[in-house]
C-alpha cells in the first residue's frame, strides 16, 4: 500500500458568495512528486494557501501524515515546509544568516550542518555569505527552497516554484525535487505550464475555474494523446459521415451542422479520411484539429504561452 502523505478532501473556499475553490480532492503519496495544473486564476494558490493554513477553509479537510490538520496545527506544520508566493528575506544578510536565524526559530531543533546541507542541495553553497540583496531572483527561490527545507519536512509544498528561474535553474529545480522525492519527501508544486509539468510530476490536477477536472499519472495522459478531435467541413457533412462510417464502423463522430462534422482520429487518420472523401467525390474545404478531450482542453487552456505547444483551433 502507498503511504499517503497528504490528503485533501472536499476542499472550498468561498468569498462573498463565489467559490474560488470548489470541492477539491487528492492526496500525494510518499515520494511522488505532484502537481497542480491551471491556468492564471484556477485556485492554485488559494488551495495551497489553506492547505498550510495561511487562510481558512470554508469546508473540507486536510490530513498529513494520517492526522487531520485541525486541531493539531504546529505539529503537522512541523511535517510540512512551504514557498507560497515570494519568499521574504532579510536583504542585509547573508543567505547563510538568514537560514541561520530561521532555523534558530523553528520547532524542531536544526543542527548548523543541515544549513550547508540544504545549501549544497539547491546548489547556493558558493553564494551563502553573500547578502541576499544582492542575490538574483533565482537565488532567492532557491533561498526559499533551502528554507522550507531546513526543518527536513515529509511535505514539501511550491507555488510556481519556476517563476523567475532561467532553463538551467528550472531543470536543477528539476534534478533536486527528484533527488529530494527519492529520499521519500512528497512534492506539490503548482504550475500554470503543462510542459513544465510533465517533466517534473509523476502525476497532476488540473484545476479550472476553482473546480478539479482531471487528475492523472503523466504516463495516462500521454498514451490518450494519440486520438485527437479533428473537424472538417465539407458539401455535405451527413453524407460523409455515411462513408466514414461504411469504410471506418465504429468510429466516433460529430455532426455539428450541414457541412461540419467532428471525428476522433489518430494523426494519420486525417490523411486517409481526406483522401476517402474525395475518392467518393466529396469537397473538403478545411481541416482543422480541435480541443475537445481533457488533455486538448487542458493544453488549449495552458499552453496559449507555450512555443511550438499550440492548439490550432481553425475556424472552419
Ligand atoms: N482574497 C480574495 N478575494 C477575492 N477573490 C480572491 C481572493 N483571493 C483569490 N481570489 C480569486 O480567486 C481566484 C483564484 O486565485 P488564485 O490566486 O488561487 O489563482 P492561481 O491559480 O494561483 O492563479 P495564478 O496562476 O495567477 O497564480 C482568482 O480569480 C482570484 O481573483
Ligand atoms: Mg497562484
Amino acid at each position: 500500500m502507498p503511504q499517503t502523505t497528504l490528503e485533501v478532501k472536499s476542499l472550498t473556499k468561498a468569498i462573498h458568495g463565489k467559490k474560488i475553490v470548489d470541492d477539491v480532492s487528492f492526496g500525494v503519496q510518499k515520494g511522488e512528486i505532484f502537481g497542480l495544473l491551471g491556468p492564471n486564476g484556477a485556485g492554485k494558490t488559494t488551495i495551497i494557501r489553506m492547505i498550510v493554513s495561511l487562510i481558512n477553509r470554508t469546508q473540507g479537510e486536510v490530513i498529513v501524515n494520517g492526522s487531520s490538520l485541525d486541531g493539531q496545527y504546529k505539529e503537522m506544520m512541523s511535517e510540512i515546509g512551504a514557498i507560497v508566493e515570494n519568499p521574504e528575506f532579510y536583504k542585509y544578510m547573508s543567505g547563510y544568516k538568514n537560514l541561520l536565524h530561521y532555523a534558530r526559530m523553528s520547532v524542531k531543533k536544526i543542527p548548523r550542518e543541515r544549513i550547508d546541507e540544504v545549501a549544497r542541495l539547491v546548489k547556493l553553497e558558493g553564494a551563502m555569505n553573500q547578502k541576499v540583496k544582492t542575490y538574483s531572483l533565482g537565488m532567492r527561490q532557491r533561498l526559499g527552497v533551502a528554507q522550507a527545507l531546513l526543518h527536513s519536512p515529509s511535505l514539501l509544498i511550491l507555488d510556481e516554484p519556476t517563476n523567475g528561474l532561467d532553463p538551467q535553474g528550472i531543470r536543477e529545480l528539476r534534478d533536486y525535487l527528484r533527488q529530494l522525492a527519492d529520499g521519500g519527501v512528497s512534492v506539490l508544486v503548482s504550475s500554470h505550464l503543462l510542459s513544465e509539468m510533465q517533466l517534473m510530476c509523476d502525476r497532476f490536477a488540473i484545476i479550472e475555474k476553482g473546480k478539479l477536472i482531471h487528475i492523472s499519472s503523466m504516463k495516462e495522459s500521454l498514451a490518450e494523446e494519440d486520438l485527437m478531435n479533428v473537424a472538417f467541413e465539407v458539401s455535405d457533412a451527413k453524407a460523409a459521415a455515411e462513408v466514414i462510417e461504411s469504410s471506418r464502423p465504429g468510429t466516433e463522430m460529430e455532426i455539428l451542422d450541414d457541412t461540419h462534422f467532428t471525428i476522433r482520429i489518430e494523426r494519420e487518420g486525417i490523411n486517409l479520411v481526406n483522401r476517402l472523401l474525395i475518392q467518393n467525390d466529396m469537397d473538403v474545404y478545411g481541416i482543422g484539429r480541435v480541443a475537445a478531450t481533457l488533455e486538448d482542453r487542458f493544453l488549449e487552456i495552458t499552453s496559449r504561452s507555450e512555443e511550438g505547444k499550440k492548439i490550432d483551433l481553425i475556424n472552419l
